[in-house]
Formats: C-alpha cells, structure tokens, sequence
C-alpha cells in the first residue's frame, strides 16, 4: 500500500509508460535541433504538452511554460533568475528546503538578504506578517500553495496582494498542489508559479515546470545550446527557448503530457479529501497519536502527518513497511522550520499522502496499523 504520493506518485497510469515507450520509438530526435522527421516529431511532442500545461494553467502563453529538471530546478530557476545583488527575498517557515537553500546560499553569497515569515502552530502563513516583511528592497515573495507536511493550504491571494503592493513578484511552490487545486495564476495572480510533474500529475520523475509570468524577467541559471541564434554568445531572448539551454527530457515531457490528458484536479482533491476524512475520523479516537495541521480537513489538500506518543516517526514508518506492506515517509519532509514551528523537531513526524489510486480499505488498513502501533508506544 502506497501513501507516499507527496513524494512521488505511483503508480503512473499505463498511459504514461506508453507515451514515453512510443516517444522513444517514434520521436527520437532532439527537438528544435535538426529538421529531419524524428527531430521535428520531438519538437512536436514538446510542444503539444507546453500547450497542455498552459491549458492546466488556466490558458496562459505557452511560451511562458518552461520546462525543468524537477520542482526543485524550477524553484531553483525562479529564485536565483529573479534575484538582483541588493535584493531582498521573503520566504516562510512552510518552505521545503528547495526554496529555503537557494535563498539561503544567495544570502550567504552576499547577494540578498531575506526574512523568512513564521507560520502558526497549524503551519499556516499570515499574511499581515509577509506583509510587514516586505521591504522596500524585496523582489520576491516566495510561498508553498501547500504544505508538504500538513497539506495546508496557504492563504496565496491575501499573500499575493500584500506583495503585489509593493511591487514584489510572487514565487508560488505549487509541488504539492499541481493536479488538485486549480493553478490559474492570474488568479490569484502569481508572477512565477513552480511545479514537478511526477506528484499529483502523475508523471514521471525528471520533469518540472516553471510558468513564468510578464512581470517576472528572468536570467538564466545554465547558458547553452539552443538550437537557435546559435551564432550569438548570448542566451536568445525569446522564452521559453531563454530559460531551457540544452537537450529537454523529451521522454519525460512525453510522459507527462499524456499524465496530462488525464488530470481531473477537482475529482483528485474530492477523492483524497474523502480519504483523509476517513483517516481523521479513525484517528480522532485513538489515544497517543496526534495528527497535525488544520483541524478542517477542506483546509488541506490529500497529506497529513501525525505523531505517535513514545515512537520516533522512523521506526513507526520501519514497522508499517516491514510488518504491515505500507509505504509512507517519516523525519523532517524537508521543511525542518516547519517542524520547528509544529513542535516535532528534531525527530519529525510520520506522514500520509493519498493519491487518486489510494482506496477505501488501503486508508482502513493504514488506520488498524497505525492504532496497533500507538498500542505498543
Ligand atoms: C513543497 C515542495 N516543494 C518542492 C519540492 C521539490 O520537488 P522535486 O522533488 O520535484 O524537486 C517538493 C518535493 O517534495 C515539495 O513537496
């Protein structure tokens, strides 16, 4: 039983093994290269999955869909491209370290200086506090759609309006939400907006997306091939050609773009939201174990991590897989100031995360073994 779909979903449906089989077979050029037909049939199969994400988002210029290596890249690419010396960058507690570092490493370079915003003791942003972080040096306001560790959802409008008064770009992390929630930024109106395509998309691993809005002007982290002005020693100023030097995850693009024809964000909230109710009510009852994040189960997408009294998160997550054939994720989630925050550092918590193929009686088993394991603590 698998409920380490935060991480990364799985299975992936057969359809996005077909794809990336007949990409491999059939598309076997490398796409804006050379003009024969196995270089322009990848050309086409970056294209027709740009215009997939773009739709994802609500009908954005494709061209502004850039893809990356993984969520991590694309965060990477929004934060360092966006990023002038003498800039001042917000982040919050609820960040994964795939913001928290690369803002951390231009700070210690010298580059910016940050603040990062606390959240409350359900892991929540307020946004009168990234409000009064904002200075007037701050270029951008990094914050997860929702938490990696809680699934809470973040308040991104009140968030986007109090930088957008100050003229900052809004960095929207929406690793977790990318297939749930609905991703229209220009509402609520992020400049960059950062996801992989291997979570609640369901594709594979090796591809992200950053969509990268007007007002953000970005500079490229790897200068390179392009298949275009290749007599310039400059990067071409077109996107996304600009933000993606060297030969694309053809394959891997191909993947998610037949995840694509399937993602049906308002069924998988429904669906996840049902089995996290489930979850809760199973739970509520059980003494010594406490679930974290917001109470209200429509204020979370399909994550939920908890603690056992008496039982390190490792070895609980060591006896569902061992003795139980379940799969879930225990420790700090990459957002150690998160835990911080929720009272479970150093040792973390033990985390949940449901996807579309997680069912009724896998969320009972996972309920009956986390109750025989709190029995033992
Ligand atoms: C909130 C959040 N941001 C960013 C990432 C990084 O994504 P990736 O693992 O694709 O680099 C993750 C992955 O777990 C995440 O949960």
């Amino acid at each position: 039983m698998y409920f380490d779909h935060a991480a990364t979903s799985w299975p992936k449906p057969p359809e996005v093994l077909a794809a990336m089989q007949a990409c491999l077979e059939r598309a076997g050029g490398n796409p804006g290269r050379s003009g024969h037909r196995a270089a322009l049939e990848a050309h086409r199969t970056l294209q027709e999955a740009r215009r997939k994400v773009a739709r994802l988002l609500g009908g954005v210029d494709p061209d502004r869909v850039v893809f990356t290596l993984n969520g991590t890249d694309a965060l990477n690419l929004a934060i360092k491209g966006a990023a002038r010396p003498g800039d001042h960058v917000v982040y919050t507690a609820a960040d994964h370290n795939s913001v928290r570092r690369p803002v951390h490493a231009l700070t210690l370079r010298g580059v910016v200086t940050s603040t990062c915003v606390s959240v409350d003791g359900a892991g929540v942003v307020d946004p009168d506090e990234v409000r009064r972080a904002i200075t007037r040096r701050t270029r951008l306001v990094a914050l997860p759609h929702a938490s990696n560790v809680t699934g809470a959802i973040q308040p991104v409008r009140d968030v986007i309006r109090a930088a957008h008064e100050h003229d900052a770009l809004v960095l929207l992390d929406a690793a977790q939400t990318a297939g749930v929630l609905d991703l229209d930024p220009s509402d609520p109106g992020a400049d960059l907006v950062a996801f992989p395509g291997h979570k609640a998309l369901r594709g594979p691993t090796g591809v992200g997306v950053l969509y990268v809005g007007s007002r953000a002007e970005l500079q490229p982290l790897r200068e390179g091939g392009t298949g275009a002005e290749s007599d310039s020693p400059l990067p071409p100023e077109a996107l996304p050609a600009r933000l993606e030097a060297g030969t694309p995850n053809t394959v891997g693009i191909a993947g998610l773009s037949a995840a694509l024809d399937g993602v049906r964000p308002e069924a998988a909230l429904a669906h996840e939201r049902a089995l996290l109710r489930r979850l809760v009510a199973c739970l509520d009852q059980t003494r010594g174990i406490h679930v974290l994040g917001p109470a209200d189960v429509e204020r979370r997408v399909g994550v939920l991590s908890l603690t056992i009294e008496g039982i390190d998160p490792q070895d609980a997550a060591a006896i569902l897989d061992e003795s139980f054939d379940i799969a879930v994720r225990a420790g700090l989630h990459c957002a150690p100031n998160l835990h911080r925050a929720l009272g479970t550092y150093p040792a973390g918590a033990l985390r949940a995360s449901f996807g579309v193929s997680n069912t009724e009686a896998e969320v009972d088993a996972l309920a009956e073994a986390l109750k025989q394991i709190a029995a033992q603590g």
